[in-house]
């Protein structure tokens, strides 16, 4: 496969099987229809970017059923206004412009009412959220066009953020034209995603799904942004879904030591270093397979939280409902539904606490903290699945 960056040639690491759309819950008479895709990941020798092979057209996902909502996390609305309120003390000027890329239900924009904003983001169903919170938002894909659409109407932003939304972006090349257009010349993109170092130490192959299709370790995304002409200034790490990299980039060249240091330590430019982490998901796959064994012997097993990582657990692991019951979730678009692919159902969360599960696979294990906390009253065997 021809890298999408750079065109070089990719090498495979990893074959995840055949699976559903991540976040597409069904009803029954949605069975037969159900579509699928051979989920594989590639790893580019030349920018040393991560990516996955085959994905679904963008239209299939981001739609008017789209059921990802940025707020069901208090954690999540916790940073995204600590985010704001850096953002405001440090780059933005209260006259300034503000553009969030891939902004959901208004989670993060909220914070920005009273400042010159918008909000771009081709899901209606989490669209129509944000609008209703009174946001200026365009129901739309992000590119190069819909940048110049943006300039010509309202001029160039000063800051620019996408949280967990550009690694979602297909058309990279695209987009990144789309950014460069629409950041005025002492204007800041501001980028967090799930940090290709994380994946691989924590063997997190759930995140690896139709959304996220590109992964980055510092290197790679410097790489991408001198591809493009841009500046990589800052890379700071988070504590957020399971290991994530907050990038400053600007169209001014300092770059901080902090992104040397990890261009000097980071060992992710070796195709072995990948061969290596495919083995291990092997592996992490029959420990997991294990645990629900035993668990289901042992009182029976459900799921907590629907997210789209388990989608792709449950269909790698071909997990369904003999061993895992039913996953409890809090999103009304989730609940009364199957899970795709291995058809679980999603049942609301309201009644967890009086079910009292025995075993509980924890698929939201990036909220682990914030979910213990919860239930830190209920005697629970937790089960992460990976
Ligand atoms: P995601 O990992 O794909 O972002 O999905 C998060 C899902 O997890 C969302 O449907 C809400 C659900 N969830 C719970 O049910 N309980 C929780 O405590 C948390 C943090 C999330």
């Amino acid at each position: 496969m021809e890298c999408r960056i750079c065109n070089s040639t990719m090498k495979k690491f990893l074959d995840l099987g055949m699976q559903p759309i991540a976040n597409n819950f069904l009803v029954v008479g949605d069975i037969l229809d159900e579509f699928f895709y051979h989920l594989e990941l590639f790893f580019c020798p030349e920018c040393y970017s991560v990516q996955v092979g085959n994905c679904p057209e963008k239209e299939k996902i981001y739609h008017k059923g789209y059921t990802f909502y940025t707020s069901t996390s208090n954690y999540m609305a916790r940073h995204f206004k600590e985010l704001a309120d850096d953002i405001k003390a440090s780059v933005l000027e209260k006259d300034g412009f503000i553009v969030e890329i891939g902004s959901n239900d208004g989670t993060f924009l909220k914070n920005f009412r009273g400042y010159k904003h918008l909000g771009v983001e081709p899901s209606e169903s989490v669209d129509s959220m944000a609008r209703k919170k009174g946001l200026r938002t365009w129901n739309d894909f992000f590119c190069e066009e819909l940048a110049e659409r943006i300039v010509e109407q309202k001029g160039q932003a000063d800051v620019i953020v996408t949280t967990n939304a550009f690694p979602h972006m297909i058309d990279r090349i695209s987009v990144l034209k789309g950014i460069k257009k629409l950041l005025s010349d002492t204007g800041v993109w501001v980028n967090e995603e799930a940090y290709l170092g994380d994946v691989v130490s924590l063997r997190s192959y759930d995140q690896f799904y139709n959304e996220h299709i590109y992964f980055s370790s510092v290197s790679s995304f410097k790489k991408n942004m001198d591809l493009f002409g841009m500046f990589l200034y800052d890379a700071l790490p988070m504590d957020v879904h399971g290991g994530s990299m907050r990038y400053l980039v600007s169209k001014v060249p300092p770059v901080a030591k902090s992104v040397r240091a990890f261009e000097n330590n980071e060992k992710l430019r070796d195709f072995e270093h990948f061969e290596k982490f495919g083995e291990a998901i092997k592996e992490s796959r029959k420990n997991f397979l294990h645990k629900v064994f035993d668990a289901v012997g042992n009182g029976g097993v459900v799921g907590y939280a629907a997210t789209a990582k388990s989608t792709t657990v449950l269909n790698y692991c071909k997990v369904g409902p003999r061993l895992v019951d039913r996953i409890y979730d809090t999103t009304p678009a989730k609940q009364w539904k199957l899970s795709p692919g291995m058809h679980i159902p999603v049942v609301p969360y309201d009644s967890f606490k009086k079910d009292k599960p025995k075993n509980v696979v924890l698929f939201a294990w990036n909220h682990y903290r914030e979910i213990m906390e919860k239930e830190k009253d209920m005697d629970i065997n937790w089960i992460i699945p990976i």
